[in-house]
């Protein structure tokens, strides 16, 4: 038996405890109908009866094979069944029998999602403990720990404003199976899930509280051993020379907080990760309209994906050294707020026409990867809420890739499909110069409503120059509007599995 972590509330700082909800995961290789458990979660693929469990089912006189011989439970793609176990028969209170759907058919996202649809519905019936019995996923050829990241998943929820909320919820899993091969596996997945709903909680976050000072208390809570923490004061970034990323901040009485992250878990030069940090835009000067801004705390979802990911590699330890940078700043409209037509130098030297003081996610960014440079990466990798044309082109489905690194591009598309934070590229043809083409200055934020998903892009490939870089337009898919399987409303923390899946890899 082989306890991996208890942890329910986690504080990052003594400010802002994050609350995200983690239970404590026991693996045990004890057989099922001996595991004394409010539920024991059984997968299984249609049309194949009770087979793989004929010992359970027979200890039950053959009860999980009339429910699907009755057609009440078939094993269709989430669909589930409930079973009441006579008393003291077995040792499980109840069973609950998960749909995998066809064998044919089944793929790692499908096993996903059951497991988050199995974890969602043990929950809101109040159980406390749940077991899951994995060796019917592991006999066909796919692991069960994305049967237990759906459930880790599935359960977030943001607890922080409500004291109803802060109560209940499933407090232990007990996974049932060979030990020496799910330890490994469900430590990862275990860590990931944790930075997944870390991001969420962040990105649920209001912006009264979740401002740039906040976000930078935030990442000064992640140092440590081999995590180090330097906050850019208006001043600092002022005598850096990023006059693109300070001219957001101007409108707002909330201090810009430049954070750079540094993590020093192995040899060569690092990875630089950047997280836009717009902690709300309203647009500027240039305003949203009122309907739906509220959502815009959320424009800060790449920075807390950044956030995320050096705390969980630093604390699994990856053998990799990474740069994470937040240019936080909040977009309002103050009365010293830049204005459309002002222009601004970025750390580079370049000057920029702002056209549409809205397009500030790219100012930002600008001089995020103009410092990013100084530590001689061997690629930057910038994630965004970037553009509203973002969800225009690919919904809430999809990623939108950019860059100039077309091998890790291919590496993000194939584990983007693994881990179905999937994303798709787009181009950055040289045409799309002449879109950001400035009269009086070198070149302007917006080139106006047409093709506005790759000319941001565009204006950022400007300021990476020949550095590998890659930007990801999470605008689409980092806010859900309606509950999937294992994402529940609200901030989805996508970009947090894609990049640290990365990051083993490499
Ligand atoms: N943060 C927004 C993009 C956005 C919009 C994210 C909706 C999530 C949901 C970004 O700063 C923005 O306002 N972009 C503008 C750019 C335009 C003015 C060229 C846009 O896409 O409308
Ligand atoms: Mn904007
Ligand atoms: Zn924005």
């Amino acid at each position: 038996m082989l306890k991996v972590k208890s942890s329910k509330k986690v504080c990052v700082t003594e400010r802002f405890s994050i609350f995200y909800l983690f239970m404590e995961i026991v693996i045990t290789d004890i057989k099922e109908i001996e595991c004394i458990t409010d539920a024991l979660i059984l997968p299984l693929c249609e049309g194949e009866g009770p087979i793989p469990y004929r010992d359970i089912d027979s200890a039950l006189s053959g009860l999980i094979g009339r429910v699907m011989s009755s057609r009440e439970f078939e094993g269709r793609h989430n669909q589930i069944a409930l079973l009441h176990t006579p008393d003291d028969i077995i040792g499980p209170r109840r069973i609950l029998l998960i749909g995998l759907g066809k064998r044919a058919e089944m793929t790692g996202e499908g096993i996903r999602q059951a497991g988050g649809k199995a974890a969602s519905y043990l929950d809101s019936l109040g159980f406390k403990g749940v077991s899951l019995s994995t060796r019917y996923i592991a006999s066909l050829m796919h692991s069960p720990t994305v049967f237990i990241e759906g459930i880790l998943l599935s359960l977030y929820k943001f607890k922080k404003y409500r004291k109803e909320d802060t109560e209940g919820g499933i407090e232990k899993l007990t996974v049932l199976g060979r030990v020496e091969d799910l330890d490994r596996p469900i430590r990862w997945i275990e860590a990931v899930s944790l930075g997944v709903n870390f991001a969420r909680d962040m990105v649920n976050t209001p912006s009264n509280d979740m401002t740039p000072t906040a976000l930078s208390e935030i990442a000064r809570g992640l140092a440590k051993d081999k995590v180090s923490v330097e906050i850019l004061e208006r001043e600092d970034a002022e005598r850096e020379g990023m006059g693109a990323y300070l001219s957001v901040a101007r409108g707002s009485m909330e201090p810009p907080k430049f954070v750079v992250l540094r993590y020093n878990g192995g040899n060569g030069p690092p990875i630089a990760l950047i997280g836009k940090s717009i902690t709300f835009d309203s647009g500027g000067i240039s305003i949203k309209p009122s309907e739906g801004m509220e959502k815009m705390k959320y424009d800060m979802a790449g920075g807390a994906v950044v956030l995320a990911v050096i705390k969980v590699a630093s604390e699994y330890e990856l053998p990799i050294n990474l740069i994470g940078i937040l240019p936080a700043a909040e977009n309002l409209p103050g009365g010293t707020a830049s204005k459309p037509g002002d222009i601004v130098k970025t750390i580079n030297g370049k000057t920029v026409e702002i056209i549409n003081t809205d397009a500030e996610g790219r100012l930002a960014l600008a001089d995020a990867i103009g410092y990013a440079k100084k530590f001689r990466p061997r690629v930057i990798i910038d994630i965004a809420t970037l553009t509203g044309a973002c969800s225009v082109a690919l919904g809430s489905e999809a990623i939108a890739m950019m860059g100039n690194d077309r091998g890790l591009m291919d590496k993000l598309r194939s584990i983007g499909d693994e881990t179905y934070e999937r994303v798709w590229q787009m181009p950055l043809y040289d045409e799309y110069r002449e879109y950001l083409k400035s009269d009086i200055a070198d070149i302007k934020n917006t080139g106006g409503k047409t093709g506005s998903l790759v000319t941001a892009a565009y204006f950022l490939r400007e300021f990476a120059g020949d550095t590998p870089w890659v930007h990801l337009d999470i605008a689409g898919t980092a806010w859900a509007e309606k509950e999937k399987p294992y994402i529940p409303r609200g901030a989805t923390g996508i970009g947090v599995r894609l990049l640290l899946n990365l990051l083993r890899e490499i």
